[in-house]
């Protein structure tokens, strides 16, 4: 199944133990829900949450937006389970959580494979989003990027991460303190962006988990977005509009690249010309590749 762009600017994580945040999350204008039974619910509300997240996903208006289920990662007595409760017409993706190798997609891959069969859903349905958020992960990510058709987006778990690589820092998504060489994410963003677009995937950054420190998020975003980034994961109906803003291309950029694009396609068809100066600019082919990656953006944010 051939899967076409959809927008994740924003990718609003609701625990599935409560009730409540299901109800309101509906109303949220996130660009992806996902309901997650992994790490905001407690060993002991596993099961209950599990049966709260099928009967959310199988009822009620979610609208157009892409709706989603984080699993328990594959090494748990959850896992398993957890893709069987989940699937279901209107489920549209499933988050994989500490993607190790290649073999944690595959055994997703296939199971869902079997679940789609023998419940008549349309093959290759759903989709999977695949959490790189320790070493190993980081270590075998190109390998995991290619795993599966089914792949949608590479996301990255700063929390994981940090504790998984020993940051010294309890701040998940803020520069550690006394850290001087930058962006101390840097390595692990840009080596999963890579490897997301080798494999023509999204990447997606992980939580901001100060809530309340609104211009801190911005930051956070407006850095990843810089970087490349697709989106990120939102925490709180507060980061949503921010998220949605800093991932879509400005009204101004927008204009820039379609001037781009016209000015380029005139000056190579008409004047058979491979560079050609638009205002102070010198635009050439591969302009007009990154012309045409911020159009895409923008139409699939609505401009
Ligand atoms: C998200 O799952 C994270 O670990 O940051
Ligand atoms: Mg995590």
């Amino acid at each position: 199944m051939e899967r076409s762009y959809r927008v994740r600017r924003s990718c609003l994580s609701v625990p599935a133990s409560s009730e409540r945040f299901i109800a309101s999350a509906r109303g949220v204008p996130a660009d992806e829900v996902f309901l997650d039974l992994e790490d905001s619910v407690a060993p002991g509300a596993k099961e209950a949450a599990r049966d709260q997240a099928a009967a959310a996903l199988s009822s009620g208006d979610w609208g157009t937006r892409i709706v989603g289920a984080r699993i328990n990662d594959a090494s748990t007595p959850w896992a398993f389970a957890d893709v069987l409760a989940v699937v279901c017409a209107r489920l549209d993706v499933i988050v994989l959580p500490k993607v190790r190798s290649a073999r944690d997609v595959v055994w997703l891959d296939v199971l869902l494979g079997q679940i789609e069969a023998s419940r008549g859903l349309p093959a290759g349905q759903i989709g999977i989003e695949a959490q790189i958020e320790d070493a190993p992960g980081l270590a075998s990510v190109a390998a995991i990027a290619e795993a599966s058709p089914r792949l949608a987006a590479l996301v990255f778990g700063p929390a994981d991460f940090m504790a998984s690589v020993g940051m010294r820092s309890l701040e998940v998504g803020e520069q550690p303190a006394g850290y001087v060489g930058g962006d101390a994410y840097h390595y692990a963003l840009m080596r999963i962006l890579v490897a997301a677009r080798a494999s023509g995937l999204q990447a997606i950054d992980g939580p901001y988990l100060r809530v309340r420190d609104v211009p801190g998020f911005r930051r956070s975003a407006v850095s990843a977005a810089a970087l490349g980034y697709d989106g990120k994961w939102v925490l709180h109906p507060a980061q949503v509009d921010v998220a949605n803003s800093v991932f879509a291309p400005s009204a101004e950029e927008f204009q820039r690249a379609s001037r781009i694009i016209e000015a380029y396609e005139a000056a190579t068809s008409v004047e058979r010309r491979g560079a050609v100066m638009l205002g102070d600019e010198m635009i050439d082919e591969a302009s007009r590749k990154l012309a045409l990656s911020v159009v895409a953006r923008g139409r699939a944010a609505g401009l």
